[in-house]
């Protein structure tokens, strides 16, 4: 596996395999690297000639300092996997060679970027826009992939492409699960033992919302589970919400089938905070 941390030669290296017409399919990440990336990888190496993953933890993602500093950083365990899985080359840029000065870049996403993470997390998603357009133009991928898990975050990568008609065809895949259900995600790894015992309950609440949803009840099934979750010791709910699979806005019987909903969840376990969600079809 080819490892490049200048764009320079990032962009004349895969210009080369461009030209023998090769296809390339793209995997972006921050690093710390777990089974639902490696999914993405091998599904990139599977469909492409060339797999080529990113990893770069973009400051300007980030609306919590702690946050940040606290992101986990591994940069010869991720490379080992990467390698494993198949992928050919990984990017590995410095902040000063993505931004060598600051990207004042504003993308109007409407209400998309508002609600949801983008109520609690102002400014995320117009930073995870910035480095992803930024990404695709170094890059140029045929094809790149995304986990469904961060579902707010691939329903603005697609309006991204729509809206600055950027060639590449967003592949969406399924959320990795641990055995007990946890949605694997580089933030388990910072729960406690007893936070990590009661982080599966996350996900049995959107099966159980998914069990009982019948397209008109989902105002009490929300007030419901809200209640029962607030009395796991430790756990605080941000939002747990039903909403249109595309708009990401509540769940309305006059305009939305069952089929196109999904159950969304942001809450708190300590101090790291887990997203997850469940199509409701
Ligand atoms: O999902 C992530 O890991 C990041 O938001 C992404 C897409 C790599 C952009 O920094």
């Amino acid at each position: 596996m080819i490892r490049i941390q200048q764009i320079g030669a990032l962009k004349n290296a895969l210009n080369k395999e461009r030209a023998s017409n090769k296809s390339i399919g793209f995997v972006p990440t921050m690093g710390a690297l777990h089974e639902g990336h490696l999914e993405l990888i091998r599904k990139a190496v599977s469909e492409n000639d060339i797999c080529i993953c990113s990893i770069f933890v973009n400051p300007i993602q980030f609306n919590n300092k702690e946050d940040l500093e606290k992101y986990p950083r591994d940069l010869q365990s991720d490379c080992d996997k990467l390698q494993k899985a198949g992928c050919q080359m990984v990017f590995i840029p410095e902040v000063s060679e993505m931004y060598p000065e600051p990207d004042l870049a504003q993308f109007d996403f409407g209400q998309l970027d508002k609600i949801l993470e983008g109520e609690f997390r102002p400014g995320h998603f117009n930073g995870v826009a910035i480095v992803v357009k930024k990404l695709f133009e170094i890059v140029r991928p045929d094809y790149a992939y995304f986990g469904e898990k961060d579902f707010q975050q691939l329903a603005i990568i697609n309006r991204l492409v729509e809206m600055e008609k950027i060639p590449v065809q967003i592949i969406p895949c399924p959320t990795i699960r641990e055995n007990d259900g946890l949605a694997m995600s580089s933030r388990n790894m910072r729960l406690t033992k007893k936070e990590r015992a009661i982080a599966p309950q996350i996900y049995r609440s959107l099966i159980s919302i998914k069990q009982s949803f019948n397209g008109e009840n989902a105002a009490e099934i929300i007030q419901k589970t809200i209640q029962n979750l607030s009395k796991i010791e430790g756990l605080k709910v941000e939002y747990l919400t039903i909403v249109n699979n595309k708009t990401l806005l509540p769940f309305d019987p006059q305009n939305t089938i069952k089929d196109d909903s999904v159950a969304l969840i942001a809450a708190f376990l300590g101090n790291v905070r887990l997203i997850d969600n469940i199509k409701l079809d």
